[in-house]
């Protein structure tokens, strides 16, 4: 489904360190860890290209060009798999360089989501943008992408993407204080905190990896200053958005209540793994059959 909006422009960053998934992360970037047969970032890649979002600027880093190599064509083995007539490989490899054009940037240090979007300035220019963060999943069978554009249509602004977690998960996130809109299905935000204590949060709602943003973020960016983590915060700019007024300011949010991976984190990743591949038209039939009497099992 493509997006409600004009939107165009879609900025990923993936120059994080990954540090929640050490030693894995160590030479290889988390976007590339495989979640079923594919690496994370692809799955990533295909969700922008099926909201609509034709131009693709990924932030990457040192150490990440795997990231660039993976939707980059191999002519060698391509040729070599042509030769074989393994058609249904030569159509896997191929998928992930048909997506469309992306480009590059880098993020000569991670100094936090905030500076990686800052990073998109240029290149996005002053028009309003989406963020899809590189190791986040929304499960395709789920729509969030199109919900939010069709809010931000009607809002003007920027809007981010919500999700209720245990209260006690909330000091792993961004928390977003936030006020009903009247005849509406998404809220208006009132204020945002990076990873919170759990008694200070002002809800258990969860900022995840979702966004369009007005291009005024940028202006706020370059003067925000280093905060939670001493990382430039993506959250402290949105706040500031939040609470400022005239053009390009306002944040509301929609509230998603499908299936969404972090695959930066070790749980959320096998979680994902497993999810997707017992759907899987190949794998799912048989993992599905061994995790019966896998989980038998545990319960004796
Ligand atoms: P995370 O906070 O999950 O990434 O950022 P991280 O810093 O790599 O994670 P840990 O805590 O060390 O494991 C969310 C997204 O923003 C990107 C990451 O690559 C990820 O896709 N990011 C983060 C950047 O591009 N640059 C940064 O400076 C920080």
């Amino acid at each position: 489904m493509t997006n409600a909006s004009s939107i165009t422009k879609a900025v990923i960053p993936a120059a994080g360190l990954g540090t929640r998934f050490l030693p894995a992360t160590k030479a290889m970037p988390k976007e590339m860890l495989p979640v079923v047969d594919k690496p994370a970032i692809q799955y990533v890649v295909a969700e922008a290209v099926k909201a609509g979002f034709t131009d693709l600027l990924m932030i990457t880093g040192r150490n990440k060009r795997a990231l660039e190599d993976h939707f980059d064509r191999v002519p060698s083995l391509e040729g070599s798999l042509e030769a074989k007539g393994d058609d249904e490989k030569l159509e896997a490899i191929r998928e992930a360089t048909r997506l469309g054009d992306i480009h590059y940037v880098r993020q000569g240090d991670p100094r936090g989501l905030g500076h990686a979007v800052l990073c998109a300035k240029k290149h996005v220019g002053h028009e309003p943008f989406a963020v899809l963060l590189g190791d986040d999943l929304i499960d395709e069978r789920d729509e969030l992408l199109s919900v939010m554009a069709a809010v931000q249509l009607k809002t003007g602004g920027s809007v981010i993407a919500l999700m209720e977690v245990e209260p006690e998960q909330i000091s792993a996130y961004g928390c977003a204080n936030v006020v009903a809109v009247e005849g509406g299905d998404f809220v208006k935000v009132l204020g945002l905190v990076e990873k919170p204590a759990v008694e200070d949060a002002p809800s258990n709602l969860a900022v995840i990896g979702r966004y369009l943003l007005h291009p005024r973020v940028f202006e706020v960016l370059e003067h925000t200053a280093p905060g939670r983590g001493n990382e430039i915060q993506l959250t402290d700019a949105l706040q500031e958005l939040a609470a400022a007024e005239g053009d390009g300011a306002g944040v509301h949010a929609v509230v998603f209540r499908g299936r969404r991976y972090d695959t930066g984190d070790k749980l959320s990743y096998l979680q994902a793994n497993i999810t997707l591949a017992v759907d899987h038209e190949d794998l799912g039939p048989g993992l599905k059959s061994w995790l019966k009497d896998f989980v038998a099992d545990l319960d004796d």
